[in-house]
């Protein structure tokens, strides 16, 4: 007399926990895969705001002002030294001096994109196209501010064994 129909309800209630369970645990996945996959979630936030801006945005300041930067922190750029051995040496070598085919010397006073501080942080936050040289701006703008001012302590360094100069030889 009862029928087919209670021993429907059961398997009907279980099957849509199911479907939820299941779904829930995809977006719980997924989440997580956005997450792990942006370098640092907070930064990432930071570049979108920085491109939405107009303009190069990501050049803070005028080159007296990174100059004078430099200049106070001259010796202890080791923030900058961390980010780029993690992140540049394996194109530009350790030292700056670069490797073929894969990054420019640094260490010369030769450069394809200009000289100055900001020249550099342009180039670093967004790469040059058609190169292996991709754009950093995931870093957020003070790591790429630091590792700009690496940069310029490599200058004229003239490393041992570095590759030849490419672009223009500045005074
Ligand atoms: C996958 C290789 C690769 C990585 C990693 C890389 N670069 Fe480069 N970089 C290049 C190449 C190649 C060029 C030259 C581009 C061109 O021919 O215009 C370049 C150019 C540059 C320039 C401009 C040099 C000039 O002559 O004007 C700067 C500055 C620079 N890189 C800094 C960095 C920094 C800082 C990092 C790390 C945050 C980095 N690069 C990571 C390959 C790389």
């Amino acid at each position: 007399m009862t029928g087919p129909e209670t021993s429907d309800g059961e398997p009907k209630g279980r099957s849509i926990r199911g479907v939820v369970l299941v779904i829930g645990t995809f977006v719980a996945l997924l989440l997580w895969v956005i997450y792990a996959g942006s370098d640092a979630g907070p930064l990432a936030a930071e570049s979108a705001v920085v491109s939405a801006a107009s303009g190069p945005a990501f050049v803070q300041r005028t080159e007296t002002e990174y100059n004078k930067r430099y200049e106070d922190a001259t010796g202890e750029h080791d923030e900058g030294a961390k980010i780029f051995k993690r992140r540049c040496s394996t194109c530009h070598r350790d030292d700056g001096g670069g490797l073929e085919g894969l990054g420019t010397n640094l260490s010369d006073l030769c450069f394809i994109h200009g000289a100055t501080i900001s020249d550099h942080i342009q180039i670093i936050w967004k790469g040059v196209p058609g190169t292996t040289m991709r754009g950093f701006s995931r870093l957020g703008l003070d790591r790429v501010e630091q590792v700009a001012l690496y940069v310029r302590s490599l200058h004229g360094t003239n490393v041992a064994d570095g590759l030849a100069c490419r672009g223009t030889r500045t005074p």
